[in-house]
């Protein structure tokens, strides 16, 4: 069996997803559970459709309190230790669909602590830098401004920081030895951080719902644990799988291998000379074989984004499969049709981070104006 590794700080190897459930504990999202969701929500959604989220702990109670009018809220995040890729995005892009469909606060936690802390090289100023230049790029994605909070850990810290501590106080260094792997390396600032990341889940009184891929759910773990003991609901989550590196099916795309990675801030060249270059193709090596043998879409990265959410027509991927299949599509047509779809993709983004308001986001807008006369 092929080995993986899966930590909120590496994602290596070749992820068997269906034994994560298991090993995490977690539960698959079954047909039925997405179907009640896509009715609650009135639309179906191409990331839950092809089971790209296909996880989740307490979706149906989070349901079942919406059927029930009690509402629920959402929660995400960043940790901003460089510039963002298509592969952070994600999550974000079915966030705001959730918001959408729901009409639900959210709050966004951007973790200049965390990354300040936790990598080797990275001083304060650049995690700042970064940190701005990562909330345009959230900004840009289109939540509602009147309903989103975005904060960043450092500013936000005076308004939250006795909630953190009777967090901190109910860990023991055991317990985060043994989800997090902590060795005597550790800082201490390491050892204190996860508090701050189960703080957003004690926003509200409703039960919170967490989009994320299924690296963060160690942090859900420990949520889950000491939530009823502080008076609050155990959180929701529902997990993706990730977006994988160009380079191959296995593993992340990581901000640690910038070739592996489609930026967000990648312009139409490099988008082109990457894919073409380094997405891994499941074609043949000579025109005259992929003709005659075809090629394989379930190894060929280009073909996996498409399914992701690129091509969120099924009929069109459909044909893109076939054709790919029985060599009729080559690897470069396949590739130019990614290209084609990214690019487009990354204009709109380029476009609306040019014209979006990150101050309502953080202060302004009713939510977050709210927040910061909130002290827990
Ligand atoms: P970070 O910045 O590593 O990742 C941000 C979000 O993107 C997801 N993600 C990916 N999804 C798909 N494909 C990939 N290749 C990929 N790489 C990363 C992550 O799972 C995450 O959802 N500690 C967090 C920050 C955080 C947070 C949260 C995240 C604070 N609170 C609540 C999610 C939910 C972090 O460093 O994320």
């Amino acid at each position: 069996m092929a080995e993986y590794k899966v930590t909120p700080w590496e994602v290596s190897g070749n992820v068997d997803y269906e034994r994560l459930i298991r090993e995490f504990g977690t539960q698959k999202i079954t047909d039925e559970l997405r179907q009640r969701l896509v009715r609650a929500a009135g639309e179906d959604n191409v990331m839950l459709r092809r089971g790209y989220f296909f996880s989740h702990r307490d979706l149906d109670l989070v349901l079942n309190d919406y059927e029930k009018g009690k509402g629920f809220f959402l929660y995400t995040g960043r940790g901003p230790s460089g510039p963002m890729h298509i592969g952070h995005l994600i999550p974000l892009v079915f966030t705001k669909w959730l918001q959408e469909r729901f009409g639900v606060n959210l709050y966004i936690e951007v973790t200049d602590d965390e990354k300040f802390l936790f990598k080797d090289g990275l001083g304060w100023d650049d995690v700042q830098r970064y940190a701005a230049e990562n909330i345009r790029d959230i900004a840009a994605v289109g939540f509602d401004p009147n309903k989103t909070f975005i904060f960043k850990d450092s500013e936000y810290v005076r308004n939250v920081y006795p909630l953190m501590l009777k967090i901190a106080k109910k860990i023991t260094f055991s317990t985060a030895r043994a989800v997090f792997g902590f060795t005597n390396k550790a800082n201490i600032g390491e050892i204190f951080y996860p508090a701050y990341q189960i703080v957003p889940t004690f926003f509200e009184n409703k039960r919170c719902l967490i989009p994320n891929a299924i690296d963060q759910d160690p942090y859900w773990r420990i949520q889950r644990d000491i939530a009823e003991s502080l008076g609050y609901k155990k959180t929701a989550s529902i997990h993706s799988k990730f977006i994988p590196p160009l380079q191959g099916i296995q593993g992340k795309m990581s901000a640690s291998m910038p070739e592996s990675a489609i930026w967000l801030t990648d312009d139409e060249k490099t988008v082109k000379k990457k894919i073409m270059k380094y997405a891994f193709s499941g074609g043949q090596p000579t025109v005259e074989e992929h003709r005659k043998k075809g090629g394989n879409p379930d190894i060929d990265v280009s073909f996996q984004w498409l399914k992701i959410m690129f091509e969120p027509d099924d009929s069109r991927l459909k044909k893109i499969e076939d054709d790919y299949r029985n060599g009729a599509l080559l690897s470069g047509e396949l590739k130019q049709i990614l290209t084609d779809k990214i690019n487009d993709f990354l204009a709109k983004h380029q476009e609306r981070k040019e014209k979006c308001d990150v101050e309502m986001f953080m202060r302004n807008g009713k939510l977050a104006q709210k927040m910061w006369e909130s002290y827990y």
